[in-house]
């Protein structure tokens, strides 16, 4: 298949897994594109369209994903719409799947504060007809010189969160892309 491997990393815990993901799919045998997406991202990179199979990531930050991420999505819909890739009651498009994750230290009500960022991040997808096939949660430890974030790495409803993710959380990415890829 054609993979397409989408993430936004502003403290590089995303990425760990956005590589991990590409890792695996790459050993199962498939065609990988991993893209991050920055600021001045050049919105016709990302092709959806051209793709069997879409992961989308990114960290959480005030219970959504980061303002680039949202600002790219606002714009790829527009895109679409205008193109008339996205119609209205979204048809379903044959052999279109994605799986949409995030990482969050969800220190304040667990993965309540980060179920939204999987969530917005499929919707542009499913407005495409993907079908998303399902949402990952990993933890992730807040990556900051500022002790008022770094208290929650231990302080938080998610226990001890520090250097997550892990080798364990990579190996478990390893299994769920083997799982869900391979036919
Ligand atoms: C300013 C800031 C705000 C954050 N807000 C949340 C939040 O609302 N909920 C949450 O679960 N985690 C929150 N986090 C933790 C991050 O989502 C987590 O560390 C994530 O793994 C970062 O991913 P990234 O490095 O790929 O961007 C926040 C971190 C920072 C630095």
């Amino acid at each position: 298949m054609k993979v397409l491997n989408v993430y936004l990393s502003l403290t590089g815990n995303t990425k760990k897994i956005a590589l991990q993901i590409e890792k695996a799919a790459k050993a199962n045998g498939h065609d990988v594109d991993t893209i991050e997406v920055t600021k001045d991202i050049d919105k016709d990179t990302l092709n959806f369209l051209s793709y069997d199979f879409v992961f989308v990531g990114s960290g959480v930050y005030l219970w959504l994903p980061p303002q680039d991420m949202i600002d790219l999505w606002k714009s790829l819909q527009m895109k679409y719409v205008k193109s008339g890739d996205i119609k209205s009651y979204a048809p379903r498009r044959i052999n279109k799947k994605a799986v949409t994750y995030c990482t969050y230290a969800g220190p304040h009500t667990g993965i309540n504060e980060a179920t939204s960022v999987p969530k917005f991040l499929g919707q542009l997808l499913d407005h495409l007809g993907f079908e998303i096939i399902t949402e990952w949660f990993f933890e992730g430890q807040f990556n900051s010189k500022d002790s008022f974030y770094t208290q929650f790495n231990t302080k938080g409803r998610m226990g001890d969160i520090t250097g997550r993710p892990n080798e364990d959380d990579l190996i478990r990415v390893d299994n769920m892309v083997k799982g869900i890829l391979q036919v």
